[in-house]
């Protein structure tokens, strides 16, 4: 039997997952180090790195016993290569190549962008196979440095569209700052907003680019976010620590623009994708990364899909922030088709273009 070893160290989360051969989900054990980062309003590369060798062990000891199998079970071992923060990556890395030599088994270095593009293929909770991949696909990224959309065809991966500026979740992150709530603000905007009505007349607009390209922008909806607060008399705070908590409570105004905002995230997403299908006909579509367990975003591109005959696969919630077990996928899938084009030999990448990596024929098995 095939026992697949994933481990992600790209950023702020540890994680060690355990994949069976047709990627059922046997164990994904993640360690997020939200704690120890909140009080500096962001990842600080060092913490990361540290924290990723402290919590590295105890993970794998945990996602064995969960799997109920030990080291000698694994036949394949796949871990994050970039792109990343180097030192953060380095550790991940290092200790799978490790165990691959140790284990004497394959070592696949992942694609972390990849890795997410295909999570919505995989089942979150039981363990069941990954769904198979279509010979074409669409997938949209949205976390916290990614607002891309790309086209998986044949193998060949190209980018449709990508943001201009920031990315969804950098709006979220810097939007919460100036509010002065917690980081990261993607959940805590998501909690506040929950069954919140926009703002009536709504105060934001989508960007449109005068060349016509679909691309993203995120910058100029953090602005306006930031002078309707000016307007209101609320200076938005800035830089350093967000760890001063929520102000208690929130006032009605402020969860009203912040629901707004969330509302201008989710309908630039949906302006894209209707543009796109007008262009290219219907498809299916990934969607992924932190942003992706929005709860407006989900309820409103699974509608989107639904109306228009168009594939909508949403990633797990458990499996939108950064895991292992998106790791191990597309790990085994690489190693499944030969297209691995590196071995041991990777090394840590802090940029690493998503179309660069070489062609691979679906399906998985
Ligand atoms: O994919 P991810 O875990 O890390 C990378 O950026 O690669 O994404 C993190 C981002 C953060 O910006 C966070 O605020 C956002 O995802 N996020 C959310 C939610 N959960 C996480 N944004 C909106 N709603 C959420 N529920
Ligand atoms: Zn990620």
């Amino acid at each position: 039997m095939t026992l697949v070893l994933g481990v992600e160290s790209s950023c702020d989360e540890t994680s060690v997952a355990l994949l069976d051969g047709a990627g059922g989900i046997l164990a994904s054990m993640v360690a997020s180090q939200v704690e120890a980062h909140e009080r500096y309003g962001g990842v600080v590369p060092e913490i990361a790195a540290r924290a990723h060798l402290t919590n590295l062990p105890p993970l794998l000891d945990a996602a064995l016993a969960r799997a109920g199998a030990c080291l000698d079970d694994v036949s394949l071992v796949c871990a994050t290569a970039g792109p990343g923060l180097v030192g953060a990556l380095l550790v991940g890395l290092s200790e799978a190549k490790g165990l691959a030599v140790g284990l004497g088994v394959p070592f696949v270095p992942v694609h972390h962008i990849e890795a997410h593009c295909l999570s919505p293929f995989l089942c979150g909770r039981a363990v069941e196979p990954a769904r198979a991949l279509p010979d074409e696909f669409l997938a949209l990224v949205v976390s916290g440095g990614h607002t891309h959309l790309f086209r998986f065809s044949k193998g060949k991966i190209s980018t449709l569209a990508r943001t201009r500026d920031d990315a969804a979740g950098e709006a979220y992150d810097k939007v919460a700052k100036m509010c002065g709530l917690g980081y990261p603000g993607g959940p805590i905007v998501d909690r506040l907003s929950s069954g919140k009505a926009p703002l009536r007349p709504f105060p934001y607009a989508v960007p449109q680019f005068k060349d016509g390209s679909h691309d993203f922008s995120y910058s100029g909806l953090k602005t306006s976010f930031r002078n309707r607060l000016l307007a209101r008399g609320h200076e938005p705070r800035s830089g350093g620590s967000t760890h001063q908590g929520p102000p208690q409570p929130l006032p009605d105004w402020l969860i009203e623009e912040l629901a707004s905002f969330q509302e201008t995230v989710v309908s630039q997403l949906e302006d894209r994708l209707e543009k796109t299908r007008a262009r290219r006909g219907p498809f299916t579509l990934t969607v992924s990364g932190g942003v992706a367990a929005n709860s407006l975003l989900r309820t409103r591109l699974a509608s989107w899909g639904e109306a228009r005959s168009v594939e909508v696969l949403l990633a797990d919630r458990a499996l939108t922030s950064d895991n292992a077990a998106m790791i191990a996928f597309a790990g085994l899938r690489r190693h499944l088709h030969g297209t691995s084009s590196e071995g041991l030999e990777a090394i840590a990448r802090s940029r690493w273009p998503l179309e660069s990596l070489p062609g691979v024929d679906p399906p998985l098995t």
